[in-house]
């Protein structure tokens, strides 16, 4: 069975539905901190599987270790973790705690009970404000922007540093910007927290659940001034840890890898609002604002590795991504 930590939020719930389809056999584990309990029915009727759920902590190590006595877990995805990297320059120790105390438990999970594979969720912020483009996985790290990136930078060093006398095959997979929902307008970004994510943020504006949203930063040095991100679509990316996790089971005599998932295709703040004002048909009232603390300029993946050792290749460009965005944020008003 494959443990999916933090599987009822945005990517997690993406991904449980992907390895069902694959064929696996899945746990649910959240503390649906920021996530639904909704986010599971959903993961169920589109699977039409009966998933089971663990609402727990992942810092509670009792009610971590009951959760390994009662199933056996040959595999872990592990997303839970918070993720705002503006609430992580405010509330840094928030940020520590529980993404890395929650990390550290479930470790000793794996060390306890032998499991084999561990994806960990890690992220493009590890680069910093990198001047190489497009990154590759040998890029060098810069100095991270803000506490978010330093837990993500952390959690790699422990598990490289573990791997080396343990017999799993930990990965890292370094997401870009993931986007979009699923196509069954069932299940997307539907963040408790408020949402900080640049498509969610455009969508609640067009749905007009914000008055407006501001574009920060309007004088990088890139072609229309705003910074240029990398967005992946979250189905392309839920289908990655599907071939990740056959990967680790494949190469089991390999300790640590890492990869980068992102499309390799620049898209600026401006151009993805354009994208939006495509797919709705109506304006989006936007205000330029000044650069804000924690944003790296410009960042784009190689994802070269992936298609050569997962077989991975992204399906999805920037206008599906607003069209699912879009299609689940109408669903979620009604
Ligand atoms: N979404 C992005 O833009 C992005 C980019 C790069 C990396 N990541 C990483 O991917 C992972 C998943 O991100 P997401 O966008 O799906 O976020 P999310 O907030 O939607 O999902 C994380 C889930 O983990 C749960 N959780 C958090 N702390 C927990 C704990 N201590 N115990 C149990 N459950 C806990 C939350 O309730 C939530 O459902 C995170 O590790 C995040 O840092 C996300």
């Amino acid at each position: 069975m494959i443990l999916v930590t933090g599987g009822a939020g945005y990517i997690g719930s993406h991904t449980v539905i992907d390895l069902a389809n694959n064929g696996y056999d899945v746990l649910i584990l959240d503390n649906l901190d920021n996530a639904s309990p909704r986010a599971v029915e959903s993961i169920r009727k589109v699977t039409n599987k009966d998933i089971p759920f663990v609402q727990i902590d992942l810092c509670d190590a009792q009610a971590l270790q009951n959760v390994f006595k009662e199933y056996k877990i040959d595999g872990i995805i592990h997303f839970a973790a918070h993720k705002s990297v503006n609430e992580s320059v405010l509330l840094p120790l928030k940020y520590f705690k529980n993404n890395l105390i929650g990390l550290i438990n479930l470790l000793e999970m794996v060390e306890k009970y032998q499991v084999k594979n561990f994806i960990f969720s890690s992220s493009c912020s590890v680069y910093g404000n990198t001047s190489e483009l497009p990154v590759t996985e040998d890029t060098a790290l810069s100095p991270p922007e803000c506490p978010y990136a330093r837990t993500k930078i952390m959690g790699e060093e422990i598990l490289r540093d573990i791997s080396l006398n343990a017999d799993t095959h930990f990965i890292a997979l370094r997401y870009f910007n993931p986007a979009g929902a699923h196509p069954s307008g069932l299940l997307g970004e539907s963040a408790l927290n408020t949402a900080t994510n640049l498509v969610p943020v455009i969508c609640e504006t067009g749905a007009g659940l914000r008055e407006s949203m501001t574009v920060f930063g309007t004088d990088y040095p890139t072609r229309d001034g705003s910074c240029i991100r990398d967005f992946i679509h979250v189905m392309d990316l839920a289908h990655a840890h599907t071939l990740a996790l056959r990967y680790a089971s494949n190469h089991q005599q390999d300790n640590f890898s890492i990869f980068n998932l992102g499309i390799g295709a620049g898209v600026t703040v401006l151009e993805a609002i354009h994208a939006f004002e495509h797919t709705s048909g109506q304006k989006l009232n936007y205000i330029l604002g000044p650069r804000r603390d924690g944003d790296v300029v410009e960042i784009y993946a190689d994802y070269t590795k992936a298609k050569q050792l997962l077989g991975w290749t992204p399906q999805h460009d920037i206008q599906s991504i607003m069209d699912t965005a879009w299609r689940w944020q109408l669903n979620k008003l009604y």
